[in-house]
């Protein structure tokens, strides 16, 4: 043992991800240039993480499959909260650590859950009810006042899952597109100035680092563009860094959590919701940062020293790339829409695009953040994957 990291079994130490998307894919990526094995699982094929490492596919929520899996690795993450961490760490015992612990991704998973925690740690946020009826729902409104957000308590991302709500009867035709069985969540509706966010990577033992804070752009409810660095003042970023560290110090992460927030028009900051792993607002740190949130994520989860997440350009803009129609993957578009600017692209390897589906992203570093937004969107703008 030495510098307080622990100590694995295996040289290089391996690491298990469950998950075979995007994020899983960076990860690995960055897991792989720093010389350490890769083993993910994914309960169906998934292309984005297929010849990155060892790639598994199985039912995960075997324990046979699981236990084939986790043998032989040295620790085991998540790209996603609802990746079967807690059977996992079941199985694997306490030899095999699962980070983020399970814990703290049942804390996060469930929206209800998630709020009562931050709101019993003081931390700031929209006011909500968690209801379970239409009737209940309907008085929470009344209460909070139109309009609301309904909001799925689990399994929602990129929007799917929430809902604006102006009336009553609204709320009745939604209550069976969201609810579940525990009911749903009613949020009230922030008329905010900007969206914000920012990443806290953190080792097992508390010591962790912060990522600048950036402005993201959503569309359709759905991230679309992040901006960095963002365009607070320094007063309301420093709130929102404070902030995000103590939703850490709340659900004690381990690895990336990101956070959401809102910057209101009164001046105040509220944080709309954490993600505990890397995230979308977040891939702008491969060019922009000194670290990645990626590498620093397979850092923390080894335990290993963190690397350093301040910017080392003036701006980066990064823009995604969504699907636009159900179709096979084409990179035909690619070559013409690099033409004119520099940036750097990403496409995730997924062989089948849909409407709406993140299918790539592009960043772009320039001397503000105005010129990169710019050539970002340009570039995305001729993409059709
Ligand atoms: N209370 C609110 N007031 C105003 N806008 C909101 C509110 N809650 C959510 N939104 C808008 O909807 C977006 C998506 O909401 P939220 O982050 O809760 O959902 P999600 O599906 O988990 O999102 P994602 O996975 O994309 O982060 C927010 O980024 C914001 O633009
Ligand atoms: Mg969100």
């Amino acid at each position: 043992m030495t510098n307080g990291c622990r100590h694995f079994r295996s040289d290089p130490p391996r690491i298990g991800i469950l998950g075979g998307g995007q994020l899983g894919r960076m990860t690995a990526l960055a897991a792989i240039r720093m010389g350490v094995s890769v083993r993910t699982l994914s309960p169906e094929s998934s292309a984005p993480v297929e010849g990155l490492g060892e790639s598994m596919t199985g039912d995960w929520t075997r324990t046979e499959v699981l236990e084939s899996f986790a043998g032989g690795c040295d620790v085991i993450t998540v790209e996603s909260e609802w990746a079967p961490a807690d059977l996992a760490a079941r199985i694997v015992g306490p030899d095999i650590p699962v980070l983020p612990r399970p814990r703290t991704l049942e804390q996060i998973r469930h929206k209800g859950v998630q709020k009562d925690l931050l709101l019993q740690a003081g931390i700031p946020q929209a006011p909500y009810r968690r209801c379970e009826s239409i009737e209940e729902a309907q008085q929470a409104a009344a209460e909070l006042g139109y309009p609301v957000v309904l909001k799925k308590y689990q399994g929602s991302y990129d929007g799917y899952g929430n809902a604006l709500a102006n009336s009553e009867s609204e709320i009745r035709s939604l209550w069976p597109l969201l609810s579940g069985p525990d009911g749903i969540l009613v949020e009230g509706w922030i008329d905010f100035k900007r969206e914000i966010a920012t990443l806290v990577a953190r080792r097992p033992g508390g010591e962790g680092v912060i990522y600048p804070l950036v402005d993201t752009i959503q569309r359709d409810h759905r991230c679309h563009a992040v901006l960095a660095p963002g365009s607070s003042d320094s007063e309301i970023t420093s709130r929102a860094r404070d902030l995000a560290v103590r939703c850490a110090e709340a659900v004690d992460s381990v690895g990336i959590l990101g956070v959401e927030l809102f910057e209101t028009r009164d001046g105040s900051v509220l944080v709309n919701e954490l993600a505990p792993r890397p995230h979308n607002t977040g891939h702008y740190t491969i060019e922009a940062c000194h670290t990645s949130q990626f590498e620093n994520h397979v850092r923390a989860i080894l335990d290993w020293p963190l690397g350093n997440p301040d910017l080392i350009v003036d701006a980066a803009v990064m823009v995604n790339i969504l699907g636009r129609s159900d179709s096979k993957v084409s990179l035909e578009s690619i070559p013409d829409a690099l033409q004119e600017h520099s940036g750097s692209i990403h496409i995730y390897g997924k062989t089948d695009s849909r409407p709406g589906r993140k299918m790539g992203h592009v960043t772009v570093t320039a001397s503000d953040t105005e010129s990169a937004r710019r050539y970002a969107e340009s570039i995305v703008s001729r993409i059709l994957i």
